[in-house]
């Protein structure tokens, strides 16, 4: 861990924050934050997956008055790239959350405070001054998923990140490896202590089924919230075109194609193969966030053309924490919408509604 706050110079791209983060963090958070589930194979494709598709570029288009604002929730955005939430930020800086708020407002971007941060959703709060989202875990007690929900409303959250994927840990070989433990002063402080669920298998029953997933959520938990509050709905975690269409059936205010960051389910495809397919069956009924893998402009664009109103990023803005703390998290946000802003002029796109599937080469 590190408090320094001043950028490295030769950090002029997100993959320098994260060999510079790696330089700096034990071996046991690296494994935490970098690693994927299992064999991290979805982690890899994620990449691989944006790195095999391929552009056309266009010339001599006319980019007089280019921009890359949108309307998301019915609020202007200037460019479409988000913070997904991210646990555990003191893990990487004394400030944790409080920091990548600062930066996340001060470069314009809307942030998720995930329900494991390890600053209170009220401070975080405080450090704002551009929306917030409030990622939340329904909790197997709807009483405390309802404390929850209030606490975000109260502190003027936009929205309610619903993550749908995480119902269990994924195999998570490489923090097992390592011996990752979460240090002594970082926790879920927004939980309160000791809640959560535990196993109570007997012997020869199942560890996972006994216990664990008692009280996951399903379907009718989602239908239960939407009920319960006025607050945007955002169902997180979804790679099937069914699911979907059910989120949005449900009166989901929004989809992000997402597989943790390959944290969950390993084998799960890159979210940038599952887009396409869910974004023809969701027709445009509601808005598609997706992350995963962006790492570049190249891949925003990518996102756009097939299907996404806008992107999130969860590593990238965790390594830029680690290394430059709030300035880092401007810094990293500033290239990732720079390199996107190159991207629409090289292929001839002024507006983010310019960007279709024409973008992508086909040989
Ligand atoms: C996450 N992610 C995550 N998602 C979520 O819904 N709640 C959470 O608390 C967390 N915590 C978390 C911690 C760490 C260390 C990482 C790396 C990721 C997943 C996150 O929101 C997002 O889906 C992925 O990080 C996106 O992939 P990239 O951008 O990291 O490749
Ligand atoms: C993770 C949990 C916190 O990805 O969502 O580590």
């Amino acid at each position: 861990m590190t408090s320094q706050s001043s950028v490295p110079p030769d950090v002029v791209a997100l993959d320098d924050y994260e060999r510079h983060a790696r330089a700096r963090l034990c071996e046991q958070t690296w494994a935490y934050v970098a690693s994927g589930g299992a064999d991290g194979l979805t982690l890899r494709w994620n990449r691989e997956a944006f790195d095999a598709i391929r552009l056309e570029g266009r010339v001599l288009a006319d980019m007089r008055g280019a921009d890359t604002s949108l309307t998301f929730l019915g609020e202007r955005l200037d460019f479409p790239i988000l913070l997904a939430p991210v646990a555990f930020q003191k893990l990487v800086h004394p400030e944790g959350e409080r920091a990548s708020t600062l930066g996340a407002s001060a470069a314009g971007a809307w942030l998720t405070v995930s329900t494991q941060a390890s600053v209170t959703l009220e401070e975080i709060a405080q450090a704002a001054t551009r929306p917030l989202m409030f990622q939340l875990y329904l909790q197997s007690d709807r009483g405390l998923t309802l404390e929850l929900v209030r606490r975000a409303e109260a502190a003027g959250c936009r929205a309610l990140v619903v993550t749908a994927d995480a119902s269990v840990n994924g195999v998570r070989n490489a923090e097992q490896r390592a011996g990752f433990r979460l240090p002594e002063g970082v926790s879920a402080v927004n939980l309160r202590p000791s809640h959560g669920p535990t196993s109570r298998a007997g012997p020869g029953e199942s560890p996972v089924f006994k216990g664990l997933l008692d009280g996951a959520p399903t379907w009718d938990d989602i239908a239960w919230l939407r009920g319960e509050t006025k607050l945007p709905i955002l169902l997180k975690g979804i790679m099937s075109p069914d699911d979907a269409l059910r989120a949005a059936d449900l009166g989901a205010d929004g989809v992000i194609v997402s597989n943790h960051g390959g944290r969950t389910l390993d084998t799960l495809p890159a979210t940038i193969e599952a887009l396409p397919r869910i974004a023809e069956r969701l027709e445009g009924r509601v808005p598609i966030l997706l992350d995963g893998g962006i790492r570049r402009g190249t891949d925003v664009l990518k996102a756009l053309a097939l299907g996404a109103d806008a992107v999130m990023i969860g590593r990238p803005y965790l390594y830029a924490l680690a290394v430059a703390g709030a300035v880092g998290v401007i810094h990293a946000l500033a290239i990732l919408r720079t390199e996107l802003e190159v991207a629409m002029a090289l292929t001839g796109r002024a507006r983010l509604a310019d960007i279709d599937r024409s973008v992508i080469w086909r040989p």
